[in-house]
């Protein structure tokens, strides 16, 4: 018998850049084979629909149909991966698809003395499902907000099972925002979103240079940071709250950056480096505030678009000269597909009937299993 199960696993974050797919296998002892993987651009439409969404101006027409065209473009990626890896459908085991996040609510809110947390992560499974004839797992963020939790980080689940537990790590994911998830013998795994990863990079970039990304981090190496501004922009509260906490783009949006790019430098390369540099400081200031009090570290391990940013690198490098900074690409998991990766895991317990939250990360009350299923 087959000691393995065959996943397509998929995930789109806030940068809302691509839907990566991987096709993976994970075995009985949870070692994992990426056989292939594919990154499906969005079409430019799609993204701005998506922005428009997840930026609060969109109707609930617009929601409706929205969940069925990602559901749709998410099962297309799925089926160009096994058409480009030569994969028969019925050797795949079951999709497990994070969505697309267009809303996220971790305080609570109250209506007629009913007070909730909540979260909307669009594309439909059944639209998967049906378009592919896998069966497909998703939706995993909801069980564990009604489990008390924020709904999120959920990749610390996979970072414990990937990283194991021989070293004090750090595995800091820079996608749209930061996340770190902290892996110590001293105290119990945690996790919490640093603040803006490249999301405010590619918001300046994009408007500056007119380039969806500052690839490698050139413009930014090209610029000098400019620190009066770094310094108002890490006036920002966020910053010093205590974790569990989790972001998105329902505080580091496009109003966000317009409102900062006010008091920002003349020099668009300077700009782009004090930005960068924000990205680096903001995670370095929160090891010192809300790690380092607590355990000491091996070795920090960085994954996401974020770790190609060769700046985002040497900024990082600078404000922590003490520790070792790795990348995912150092351990055999792509950068760009280690969060993809996480997912695989999740679904795979969902699976299993086995809790796949972190209460200790999510801020949950008790363990839970997430996802739900459509066949
Ligand atoms: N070669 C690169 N150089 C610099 N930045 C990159 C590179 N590749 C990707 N990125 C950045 O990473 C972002 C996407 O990262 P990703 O991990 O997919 O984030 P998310 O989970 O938010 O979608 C892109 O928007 C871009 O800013
Ligand atoms: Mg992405």
């Amino acid at each position: 018998m087959k000691n393995y199960k065959t996943v397509i696993s998929l995930m789109s974050g806030t940068s809302v850049d691509t839907v990566d797919a991987c096709l993976v296998k994970i075995f009985d002892d949870l070692k994992f084979e990426i056989v292939n993987s594919y990154s499906m651009s969005y079409p430019d439409e799609i993204r701005e629909k998506i922005l428009e969404l997840a930026n609060g101006n969109a109707n609930i027409r617009d929601v409706c149909y929205m969940n069925f065209v990602i559901g749709e473009l998410f099962a297309k990626c799925v089926n160009l991966l096994l058409k480009k890896s030569n994969f028969n459908k019925e050797n795949v085991d079951f999709i497990s698809s994070h969505g697309q996040t267009v809303c996220h609510i971790p305080e609570n809110v109250e209506i007629g003395s009913v007070s909730v947390k909540s979260t909307l992560q669009i594309g439909d499974i059944s639209v998967i499902s049906q378009r592919t004839g896998i069966m497909t797992v998703g939706d995993f963020r909801t069980k564990d907000m009604a489990a008390g939790g924020q709904g999120a980080p959920l990749v610390p689940f996979a970072d414990k099972i990937l990283f194991g537990t021989d070293k004090n790590r750090l595995i800091q994911n820079i996608g749209g925002i930061s996340n770190v998830t902290v892996i110590s013998k001293d105290c119990d795994i945690f996790a919490f979103d640093n603040g803006p990863g490249n999301m405010l990079i590619d918001y300046f970039v994009n408007k500056l240079f007119n380039v969806p990304y500052d690839k490698d981090g050139e413009i930014a190496l090209k610029g000098s940071v400019d620190y009066n501004w770094l310094n108002i922009l890490m006036n920002e509260p966020y910053y010093l709250k205590k974790p569990p906490k989790t972001t998105g783009r329902e505080l580091f949006n496009n109003e966000y950056a317009q409102k900062i790019y006010k008091t920002a430098p003349k020099n668009k390369y300077d700009v782009i480096s004090t930005i960068t540099n924000l990205t680096a400081k903001v995670i370095s200031d929160s090891y010192k505030n809300f790690v380092f009090p607590k355990t000491s570290v091996d070795e920090a391990v960085i994954g996401g678009g974020g770790a190609y940013n060769s700046a985002i690198k040497k900024y990082l490098s600078e404000y922590l000269p003490n520790l070792v900074i790795k990348t995912h690409d150092d351990f055999n998991i792509p950068n760009k597909f280690k969060e993809c990766l996480a997912f695989a895991y999740l679904g795979y317990f969902t699976l299993l009937k086995q809790p796949n939250n972190i209460p200790s990360c999510t801020g949950a009350s008790y363990p839970v299993v997430m996802g739900k299923i459509s066949y």
